[in-house]
């Protein structure tokens, strides 16, 4: 029989990262594009989750994202995932993104986005993660909420595969 896998905290998977916004990010008006900031948290959710798990891991799906505030040129995206539940072979990341402006020290949250990633055996294969174990009332709420979004997910995944 195998050995159940050791529960771990969301500070162990915790990540940040930070980017100065360079004129290749940007769009037009001098701020950072979608795609450029969706692609940063694909990266930085990778990490936690990969983090969490030790195994390999894929991304499943990424939630709604809503852009609350434009980063601008010459300014920093920030980026914060933490682990939110681990399922049975999903976890959920939740990434909070903020922009910082460099020379006043001012942070605005521009968005958060939930991630789902799925972690593979040695054949590729939805293989077993950690379970998570929340330390906070923040993180058990964090925990709760996740797994409210992850019946509404898996509502919105079946309806899709039936079309
Ligand atoms: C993600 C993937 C591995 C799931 O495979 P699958 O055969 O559909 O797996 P299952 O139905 O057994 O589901 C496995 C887990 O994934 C979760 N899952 C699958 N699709 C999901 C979705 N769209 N959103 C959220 N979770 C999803 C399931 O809920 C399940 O989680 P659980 O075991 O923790 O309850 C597969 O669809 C895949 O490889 N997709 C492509 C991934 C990819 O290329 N990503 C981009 C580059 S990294």
């Amino acid at each position: 029989m195998t050995e159940p896998t050791p529960g771990k905290p969301p500070r162990v998977s915790r990540t940040e990262m930070a980017e100065h916004v360079l004129p290749n990010d940007t769009n037009p008006h001098g701020t950072i594009f979608g795609g450029r900031v969706m692609a940063l948290i694909d990266i930085a959710a990778t990490i936690a989750a990969s983090r969490h798990c030790r195994k390999p891991v894929v991304t499943a799906s990424i939630d709604e994202m809503v852009f609350l505030h434009p980063v601008k040129l010459g300014h920093v995206v920030l980026l914060e995932a933490v682990v939110n539940e681990a399922f049975t072979t999903s976890v959920e990341i939740g990434v909070n993104v903020y922009s910082e402006n460099p020379v006043t020290g001012d942070r605005r949250h521009t968005g958060t986005c939930y991630t789902t990633f799925v972690a593979l055996d040695d054949l590729g294969q939805p293989s077993k993660v950690p379970p998570l174990l929340p330390e906070t009332p923040e993180e058990f709420q964090r925990q709760a909420d996740a797994q409210e979004r992850k019946l509404e997910r898996m509502a919105r995944r079946a309806k899709a595969k039936g079309k």
